[in-house]
């Protein structure tokens, strides 16, 4: 198996690594409020460009506002190479409360509260948190279209979706990137992640780490990491990372040790007999 490239261009022209951060957990619990160690986030956050990661994914939702705003707080001015990319779609109410809120004139509100939350003059990368089912999808993807015509945005991408969403929202906008679940304990969305393969398109995985049972001591994955002198972890990102060109893992993290080890991820290669086992005995426990 060739060495997957480490790079990818988002929308065809904004090259990043391909190892990013997720700042979902820089909040506090229930993604609600301000996080418990504010200075361990800040940290965090500084430390992700001494590591050359220049991809963060982060969301109106997440806090709400706090994600973005201790971003801009950690990290303003960005460095060119520095992409931020934010998401709308979600209302929330409480800790651990999520309503999906999709109509046109909400997400347009949003975006640009984003562009001040953030403190830049154009999302490099938007993506609608959900397709509400509440509102018809077409007039959600017809206010992604808006955004980019009117410059708030640069590229879109979505979340949650099935490639016949992908299909649908393509007549309104190119899809840079799609944001699904997956990992390895978790193939569910492996048609939509061909899809994007083939397409060139941006394969956010979700949870990234979430390998459950995987993880146990004496387990395929415990192994193989004793092998690499690695953490389950790691071998679960570089898994990930070997999986597809166009899968971009963005592992949360509150701590910097956390992060360390989550970087160091990306300089580990399975052999291809490593990836083949782990691929068929994760697939073998999806048919269970
Ligand atoms: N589009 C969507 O609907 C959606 C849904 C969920 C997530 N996301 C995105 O995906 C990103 C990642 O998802 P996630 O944060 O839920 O899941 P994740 O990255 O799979 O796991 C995060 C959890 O793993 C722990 N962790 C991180 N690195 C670790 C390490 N090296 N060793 C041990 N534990 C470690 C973290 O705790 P510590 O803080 O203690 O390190 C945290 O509890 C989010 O930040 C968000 O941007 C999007």
């Amino acid at each position: 198996m060739a060495i997957p490239r480490r790079t990818f261009k988002i929308g065809g022209d904004t090259e990043i690594h391909r190892l990013g951060f997720g700042a979902m957990r820089i909040t506090g619990p229930g993604i609600w409020g301000a996080p418990v160690d504010r200075a361990e986030t800040i940290r965090v956050l500084r430390r992700l460009p001494e590591l050359a990661v220049n991809f963060i994914d982060t969301a109106d939702a997440y806090g709400p506002n706090v994600s973005e705003e201790l971003i801009r707080e950690a990290l303003h001015p960005y460095g060119a190479e520095m992409l931020v990319a934010t998401k709308a779609g979600f209302a929330r109410t409480g800790p651990n409360h999520w309503t999906p809120h999709g109509r046109p004139d909400y997400l347009v509100q949003q975006a640009h509260g984003s562009l001040r939350r953030l403190g830049i003059e154009q999302i490099g990368l938007w993506q609608l948190h959900r397709v509400d089912p509440a509102v018809p999808r077409d007039e959600q993807f017809g206010a992604v279209r808006d955004l980019i015509d009117s410059g708030v945005v640069r590229h879109a991408g979505l979340s949650e979706v099935s490639v016949a969403d992908i299909k649908a929202a393509s007549k309104y906008f190119k899809v840079a990137t799609v944001q699904n679940r997956f990992n390895l304990g978790d193939h569910g969305s492996e048609d939509v992640l061909d899809y994007c393969t083939a397409h060139g398109i941006g394969f956010i995985p979700c949870f990234p780490l979430a390998a459950g049972e995987l993880t146990r001591t004496g387990s395929l994955l415990d192994t193989i990491a004793r092998n690499h002198q690695a953490s389950v972890v790691q071998i679960a990102l570089a898994w990930l990372l070997q999986r597809s060109p166009v899968i971009l893992p963005i592992p949360g993290t509150s701590r910097v040790a956390h992060l360390e080890e989550n970087v160091a991820a990306s300089a580990i290669t399975l052999s291809d007999r490593e990836f083949c086992e782990l691929d068929r005995a994760t697939s073998q426990r999806q048919q269970r």
